[in-house]
């Protein structure tokens, strides 16, 4: 029997191509982690990263289930953004996928339990989220110590702007702070790894701040909604394309029955008739 669905979402595989390519115009030759966590964000992991896979150069994903799941079919290097639970490290060492570390223990055990080749970290600094990452101000003292470990490779820095899309401000102030690090680590550690900040909103509004970033790291961005105001501008500006509609068989049209008085006096009282239909939609 042909499988039929009582409510489906459709999801628009040019829509994801084109908003990928409004985050390549603003980000330039940076490289872009296509977040798709939470199911890409709902829309379906595995096709979303199969229709991204030529525009983007990773993938990241909230936690190792996630990364497993995607690396059954790419071969794009893949950020676990979410914290690794102590029972995960070695399959993430094992694996290559790069785990995002917010202090030196789980440096240290990354250390111990990877054996073929070292384990590449994306080492996060805490400069106003206040939910992953080392605090600033340890920050270069933690990071001398990780990167003297022999199975340990430091892939990339990192911090989050928890509020890019509605104070400029505070932003612009963190970006200021996470430059300067990235400029001291730069000084004391002159090896090969990215710096990366910006997420949607961030790369929407911020993206100007070359310099701080060799790699964005872009979600909500690509399912076509824009972070920044509810007012629809910056849509506008960035062009983006919705990627997902919804769909529902209807079953049943019900009359409804109702009082108006919407006339400029509101003193004549309408009755109206319309029909409203009722559709299988599941959340
Ligand atoms: C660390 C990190 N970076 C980037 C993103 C993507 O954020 P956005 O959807 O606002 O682009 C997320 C999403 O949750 C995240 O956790």
């Amino acid at each position: 029997m042909k499988q039929s669905y009582r409510c489906w979402a459709e999801i628009d595989r040019s829509a994801l191509r084109h908003n990928a390519k409004i985050v390549r115009e603003r980000v330039g030759s940076a490289e872009i982690v296509a977040v798709v966590k939470a199911n890409a964000y709902g829309h379906g992991l595995i096709g979303v990263a199969e229709i991204l896979a030529d525009e983007v150069q990773l993938f990241g994903v909230a936690n190792l289930e996630e990364a497993l799941a995607l690396r059954e079919s790419f071969s794009h290097p893949i950020v676990i953004l979410g914290p690794a639970l102590p029972g995960e490290r070695s399959t993430i060492a094992e694996r290559g996928f790069i785990p995002t570390i917010s202090a030196l223990e789980e440096a240290e055990d990354f250390n111990r339990v990877a054996h073929r080749s070292p384990v590449a970290v994306n080492f996060k600094i805490d400069t106003g989220m206040g939910r992953m990452g080392v605090p600033e101000g340890e920050a270069l003292d933690i990071l001398k110590k990780i990167s003297a470990f022999p199975n340990i490779r430091i892939h990339s820095v990192s911090t989050h702007l928890p509020v890019s899309g509605e104070d400029s401000d505070y932003t612009r102030d963190q970006l200021l702070r996470f430059g300067e690090i990235m400029t001291q680590f730069r000084a004391a550690f002159p090896i090969d790894y990215k710096a990366h900040v910006l997420q949607s909103a961030g790369l929407l509004a911020f993206a100007g701040h070359a310099g701080v970033f060799d790699m964005v790291r872009a979600g909500i961005v690509l399912y076509g909604i824009s972070p920044l105001s509810e007012t629809g501008d910056d849509m506008e500006i960035a062009h983006l394309s919705g990627a997902r509609h919804a769909g529902g068989k209807f079953y049943q049209l019900w009359p409804h029955v109702y009082r108006s008085s919407e006339n400029a006096g509101r003193n004549v009282v309408i009755w109206l008739r319309r029909w409203i239909s009722m559709a299988s939609f599941q959340s």
